[in-house]
């Protein structure tokens, strides 16, 4: 070959290298990828399917309507095993690679499991729900602490094509029977304890005492977490001991694509919460793309987020999302404090963790503690740090970028829900060198198209303006109803702005076209990142005989975001006052869970209401953000002077609290 013409063959080879690689460079792909789904959005999510996810039967329709008002059904006709995409095409590739890191409690114990283990052991378990009865469609509660084991529970569930619905292992016996009970769950799996800063929790007690109370159950499943013995009834069966009895080999349940995965409670604005159901094939596809592209996810990192598995963020962040795309993912057992408050920095030292995905109220708690215990550790192995669950502040936001990440690492702020799936607004992906603002979620995930809406449901055009956030198209990762009360779901989230899925959530839009979101607009008030209705809280107090009465609104906190403040009115013949208050915050706790029971319990002789009696919740908030002299129209009121009472009970129990 003549030498000018070997050089234009290298030409031609080089030139197509060059072609390939510019098309996988984010900086083109971004924008193509972002183009593609606004242009036709069933085509792009269905050419996603099809490459991310291992079928057993393609689909035949990417999206189709719902019949009515609700979610969109999609890739109809496809069959899958969540499982599959989660273990056993990685065990066939890489066996080896580890799949999960289980940082324990204690530093420096941390256990690493690889694929091929983990899908052992998630098969294990799922012969052992077989050998019991559990069938596909069948409900399986899993009260347990984040683990492999908890992991392998879930993935077992999926395996077999059983529901399982994770409990926060926080939750309390009333809380988790009252799930177990909506859901008819036929088991439950839960340890004997956990452990978690050091302390010993009753896991195995607090079920036995859920149980009672739930004839759905035919089975509780027990591991060992600690080496201590607990008291093993009727139901009870030593789960590690079935488990090592069976088989490693059990073969996947082929579901449809909007067969139901799992379901998982979130608060909603009544007393009673709210069943939300995922699928297969639409949710583990959102949720591994946008651990993918949100995190700037590559092949061989350590993922590491923190969140339990008891909530969305643990199911899409730690278990399906990295898992599908065959990652590393860190399960994190301990608290941001254990053994001390540097302990995040040292586990991302030890582990090279290089994406860290955290809530902002631990964030803001850090930072207190002041910028030594984080410099104490080597952090270059980060490149991305993330942010979910509430609103970051400024502060925070700073001093995780600067400090955490010594400001080399891109710090995302991810707004999402447990209905969206996953993230929907972050300002990653986008293209090289894209500005990111600090505390703003920004820019949303392709296909994802927000609006803002007014209060004549009328949709917000240009910049600079705030409105009702909504979800204009659907998007494959979104809940599909609430279990059993599908009115419930077409209510919540598709009544208010017909034909648009409505969040909850306010938001303003920059000028720059950005989103940055401001708040909830119902009564659901945000505790350290976990949801919660304040008439949940009030349900439970309720329930006290001397209470008639109580209303429970959200308020600033510095290191929870938003706390429980509780107005109660007791009955005329109450005189131990002081007693009563100590048995409302008992009632919460056990009806709900420690986080929910509220910070102040204001004894108040009525509560503020219109003349058609609904209280104004409004002139709550405003007298203790100590607005009570600036409350605007109170003509509505049955009573004005209902407020110089509660402003002159508030005033007391101020100066009391400032003696006490
Ligand atoms: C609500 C959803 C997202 C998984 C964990 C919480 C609030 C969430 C942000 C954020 C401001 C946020 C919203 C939302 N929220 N992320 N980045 N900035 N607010 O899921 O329990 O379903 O709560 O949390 O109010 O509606 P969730």
């Amino acid at each position: 070959m003549a030498a000018a013409v070997r050089a234009a063959a290298r030409g031609r080879r080089l030139g197509a290298l060059c072609r390939g690689l510019s098309a996988s460079l984010p900086a083109a792909s971004y924008a193509e990828l972002r183009a593609r789904a606004a242009r036709d959005p069933a085509a792009f999510w269905g050419q996603q399917a099809r490459a991310a996810l291992r079928w057993d039967t393609p689909y035949s329709a990417a999206r189709r309507p719902a019949p009515g008002p609700g979610a969109t059904r999609w890739f109809l006709g496809g069959r899958l095993n969540v499982a599959v995409n989660c273990l056993d095409q990685h065990v066939q590739q890489s066996p080896d690679r580890v799949a999960l890191i289980w940082e324990k409690d204690e530093p420096g114990t941390e256990v690493k499991i690889t694929y091929r283990e983990l899908l052992d052991m998630t098969c294990r378990l799922a012969n052992t729900l077989k050998k019991y009865g559990i069938q596909k469609g069948d409900r399986v509660a899993v009260y347990m602490p984040v683990s492999p084991l908890a992991v392998a529970a879930m993935l077992a569930c999926a395996r077999i094509g059983a529901v399982h619905t994770v409990v926060f292992a926080g939750f309390s016996a009333e809380a988790l029977a009252g799930r177990i009970n909506d859901s008819e769950c036929k088991a439950v799996i839960t340890y004997n304890q956990g452990i978690r800063g050091g302390r010993i929790i009753e896991l195995k007690k607090t079920v036995d005492e859920a149980v009672k109370n739930c004839p759905s159950v035919k089975h509780v499943f027990v591991a060992q977490r600690t080496d201590n013995t607990v008291h093993m009834g009727d139901l009870d069966i030593p789960l590690n001991e079935e488990m090592a009895r069976e088989a490693p080999v059990c073969i996947p349940e082929s579901m449809e694509s909007e067969d139901m995965l799992f379901m998982l409670y979130t608060s909603g604005s009544t007393g009673k919460p709210k069943g939300i159901v995922h699928t297969q094939a639409g949710y583990l596809l959102y949720a591994a793309l946008t651990h993918k592209y949100v995190f700037d996810y590559q092949q061989g990192d350590i993922f590491g987020c923190v969140a339990d598995i008891g909530w969305i963020t643990g199911h899409s962040y730690v278990v399906y999302g990295p898992l599908c795309n065959g990652a590393t993912s860190v399960l994190f057992e301990s608290t941001p404090t254990y053994p001390d408050p540097g302990r995040y920095w040292e586990t991302v030292q030890r582990l090279k963790i290089n994406q860290f995905y955290g809530a902002p109220t631990a964030i803001r708690l850090l930072l207190k503690y002041g910028d030594q215990w984080v410099k104490k550790y080597d952090r270059s192995s980060l490149k991305t740090l993330g942010s979910v669950g509430e609103p970051i502040n400024h502060e925070a936001w700073q001093w995780f970028h600067k400090v955490v990440g010594d400001s080399k690492c891109t710090l995302v702020d991810t707004w999402w829900q447990t209905e969206t799936g996953g993230i929907c607004i972050a300002p990653r992906p986008s293209e090289e060198g894209a500005e990111i603002i600090p505390a703003m979620a920004m820019r949303p995930f392709f296909g994802i198209v927000p609006v803002l809406m007014d209060e004549n449901g009328k949709v917000i055009e240009g910049n600079d303006v705030s409105g009702a956030l909504c979800i204009a198209e659907p998007w494959p990762g979104m809940a599909r109803t609430i279990y059993r009360d599908n009115q419930r779901f077409v209510d919540a989230y598709f009544k208010t702005y017909p034909g648009y899925y409505f969040t909850g959530d306010s938001a303003y839009r920059t000028k720059e076209g950005y989103y940055q979101i401001t708040g909830r607009m119902d009564d659901v008030i945000n505790v350290s990142g976990h949801r919660l209705g304040t008439a949940e809280i009030e349900d439970a107090m309720d329930e006290h005989p001397a209470v008639p009465e109580t209303a429970v609104i959200g308020y600033p906190h510095e290191i929870k975001g938003e706390g429980a403040f509780a107005f109660v009115v007791l009955k005329d013949d109450t005189v131990q006052t002081e007693h009563v208050k100590q048995e409302l915050k008992a009632i919460v706790a056990s009806k709900i869970a420690k986080y929910a029971v509220p910070d102040h319990v204001l004894v108040v002789k009525r509560l503020p209401k219109t003349r058609s009696g609904k209280i104004m919740r409004r002139l709550l908030k405003k007298i203790i953000a100590d607005e009570g002299s600036n409350l605007g129209d109170i003509t509505t009121l049955e009573d004005p002077s209902v407020i110089t009472e509660i402003l002159d009970a508030y005033e007391k129990y101020k100066s009391e609290q400032r003696t006490s």
